[in-house]
């Protein structure tokens, strides 16, 4: 099958899981008429304004390359996405990137003030590990959830997302060396896209090495995906994007063509595909979108 082809069914897939993430996502967040109903509307409104599901959707065709059937993987990938979207909400507020506009939407601070979008990230953070916490794993298999609930704590905090963005936030208007570069685009963005794809071969019992490999297959595509972001807010629009491109240089951010330049961050992102795509490659015959899904991701427009 053509490299067309298969992105065609790519696009179809993607579109059809997204609905069902949607629908999981729906089930597992408190209904928008329970008390205290702002804080349930303020949480709705950023998870259901229109995300990519990106990272449950890494989580199911990682989980397909193990042949797990994908029951668990949905309510997985949610809690991931929860934690992403927390990270979005506080991303946007004042203090950190002081953003309006988010998935085509008003950001949730512009909507429902600064206190609310605070504890609407703080309760879509603990939650998502409430939901790993409660999952129904086979009788036997309970330390699986224990095992995720280690790694989202990692990759969210300590070794992940909060880590990155506070060097982020410390670096505006800096001049950084390269590492520091690589240091936030690595955990800000990679970690919950390693995370991702780590949730799905641990729910399917992939060994010490296809768990290695997994976990180098998301820093390869975690990198290329802030890359692409951060090219993204140079050449796109607000109507493409969702939100407001531009920003990046208007805040003095460490961004990869602030410190290499436009032409070397293209060639990076190549570079970064090619060796992701030799991993995805081991895992072609049972998942062959985790290959396909690479070139989507840097064709992206949004
Ligand atoms: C945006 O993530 C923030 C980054 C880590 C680059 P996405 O581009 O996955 O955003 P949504 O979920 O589709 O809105
Ligand atoms: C986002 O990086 C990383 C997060 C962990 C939220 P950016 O600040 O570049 O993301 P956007 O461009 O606002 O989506
Ligand atoms: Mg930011
Ligand atoms: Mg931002
Ligand atoms: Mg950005």
């Amino acid at each position: 099958m053509s490299d067309e082809l298969k992105q065609e069914e790519l696009r179809k897939f993607i579109e059809v899981e997204r609905q069902k993430i949607n629908r999981e996502l729906d089930r597992l967040l408190p209904p928008a008429d329970r008390y205290p109903q702002t804080l349930h509307r303020a949480i709705r409104h950023s998870v259901f304004a229109g995300g990519k599901r990106l990272r449950p959707i890494l989580v199911l065709l990682a989980a397909h390359a193990f042949d797990f059937k994908p029951e668990l993987a949905y309510p997985a990938g949610c809690a991931i996405e929860m934690i992403h979207t927390y990270s979005l909400i506080h991303d946007d507020l004042p203090a950190l990137d002081n953003d309006d506009l988010r998935r085509g939407l008003p950001t949730c601070h512009k909507i429902y003030g600064e206190a609310t979008a605070i504890l609407a990230g703080d309760t879509l953070n603990t939650l998502a590990f409430g939901v790993l916490a409660s999952l129904p794993y086979p009788p036997g298999r309970e330390s699986v959830g224990l095992q995720l609930v280690k790694d989202l704590s990692d990759y969210a905090g300590l070794n992940g997302m909060a880590v990155g963005q506070f060097v982020d936030i410390d670096s505006e208007g800096k001049r950084i060396e390269p590492q520091t570069l690589e240091y936030i685009h690595n955990h800000k963005t990679a970690s919950l896209i390693i995370c991702s794809l780590r949730a799905g071969a641990i729910l399917g019992r992939a060994n010490a090495e296809d768990l290695d490999r997994m976990t180098d297959l998301g820093g390869l595509i975690g990198l290329a995906f802030q890359i692409k972001d951060d090219l993204l807010d140079i050449t796109s629009t607000s109507d493409e994007l969702g939100k407001s491109p531009g920003k990046d240089a208007a805040a003095g951010k460490a961004t990869y063509p602030s410190v290499h330049g436009i032409e070397k961050a293209r060639e990076e992102l190549e570079s970064l595909s090619t060796l992701a795509k030799k991993i995805a490659l081991i895992f072609d015959k049972k998942s062959p979108f985790l290959y396909h899904i690479i070139d989507y991701l840097l064709l992206r427009r949004t």
